[in-house]
C-alpha cells in the first residue's frame, strides 16, 4: 500500500496542504503536529518539518518508522545561487549535497561518512513524475491564475521557470554574496541552497525510500535575502506549494 510522507519547511505550507486532506486526523511525536488523511484516496501524512537537518532528520524516521510512509515529498523554499535563477523559480532536485559536511582529512570533502557517497541521487522515476506533476503549473500558467498575476508581479516575478538541478543543504542561512560565492567554487554544480533536503535524503536513503525535493525560490541566498525570506514566506510560498501538492 502507498503510504505518502508530505514534509514542510514551513507552517504555513503544511496548513495549505492538511486543507487538502480527507478526514484528517492529528497527533503530535516530539514537538511535531503529524497530521493523516487522504488525498485522492491515497493515505497521506503531513507534517512541517522544523528547521535545519536535526529537525528534518528526526521527522523523516518518524515519518517512515511510526506511520510507514513508502514514499517522501518534500516542499520548502531556496536560496538561488545559480544566477538564472528567479525568485518565484521552481526546482525539482536532482542531487542533494550536505554543503556543511566536511570530515577531511579522513575522507574527501563532502563524503557521508560510511556511506561512501557524496551525492544522494533522485530516483528517476520519482524525479519525471515530479517533472510531469509540475510542468503545467508553468506551461498552462496554473501558477500564475491559482495565485494571481498581480499576486506574482508584485513580487516581480513574471514568468517563473521550472529548474531540475543539484541542491545543497546545510545549517546555514545564506545571506552574503560571499558565502554564495564559496559555495559556487566548492560545489559549481549546485543551483540552489536550502536547510534540510540532503538530510532528509540521506535518511530515506539508508531506508530505501524514494523522495523527491521540490522547492520555490524565495531569495537570491545574498544580502537581500534576509529581506526578500520572509516576505516570500508571508506572502506567497503556502500558495505555491498547495498549487504543488495538488498536482503531484
Ligand atoms: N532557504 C531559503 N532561502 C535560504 C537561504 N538564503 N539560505 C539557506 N536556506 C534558505
Amino acid at each position: 500500500e502507498r503510504i505518502i510522507g508530505i514534509m514542510g519547511a514551513m507552517p504555513e505550507e503544511i496548513d495549505g496542504a492538511i486543507s487538502l486532506l480527507n478526514n484528517p486526523q492529528r497527533a503530535v511525536i516530539g514537538m511535531r503536529s503529524y497530521t493523516t488523511g487522504t488525498i485522492n484516496g491515497i493515505k497521506t501524512v503531513v507534517v512541517f518539518s522544523r528547521w535545519g537537518k536535526v529537525a528534518a532528520s528526526a521527522t523523516a524516521a518518524t515519518l517512515i518508522h511510526i506511520y510507514k510512509i513508502t514514499e517522501l515529498i518534500f516542499t520548502g523554499v531556496a536560496g538561488a545561487i545559480d544566477p538564472t535563477l528567479k525568485i518565484g523559480d521552481i526546482v525539482i532536485a536532482k542531487r542533494l549535497i550536505q554543503h556543511d559536511l566536511d570530515a577531511r582529512p579522513l575522507m574527501g570533502r563532502f563524503e557521508i561518512p560510511l556511506l561512501g557517497i557524496t551525492y544522494l541521487e533522485c530516483n528517476t522515476q520519482q524525479l519525471d513524475n515530479a517533472r510531469k506533476a509540475i510542468t503545467p503549473l508553468i506551461v498552462n500558467n496554473i501558477l500564475r491564475d491559482t495565485i494571481g498575476e498581480n499576486v506574482l508581479s508584485e513580487f516581480g516575478i513574471v514568468n517563473p521557470n521550472l529548474h531540475i538541478g543539484d541542491i545543497a543543504s546545510g545549517d546555514q542561512f545564506f545571506s552574503s554574496e560571499l558565502q554564495k560565492q564559496q559555495l559556487n567554487e566548492a560545489l559549481p554544480t549546485v543551483v540552489c541552497v536550502e536547510m534540510e533536503g540532503a538530510a532528509v535524503a540521506q535518511v530515506c536513503y539508508e531506508h530505501k525510500i524514494p523522495f523527491t525535493v521540490i522547492r520555490t525560490i524565495s531569495d537570491t541566498a545574498d544580502e537581500k535575502s534576509h529581506i526578500d525570506f520572509p516576505i516570500f514566506i508571508e506572502k506567497i510560498s503556502s500558495r505555491y506549494s498547495v498549487a504543488i501538492i495538488e498536482q503531484l
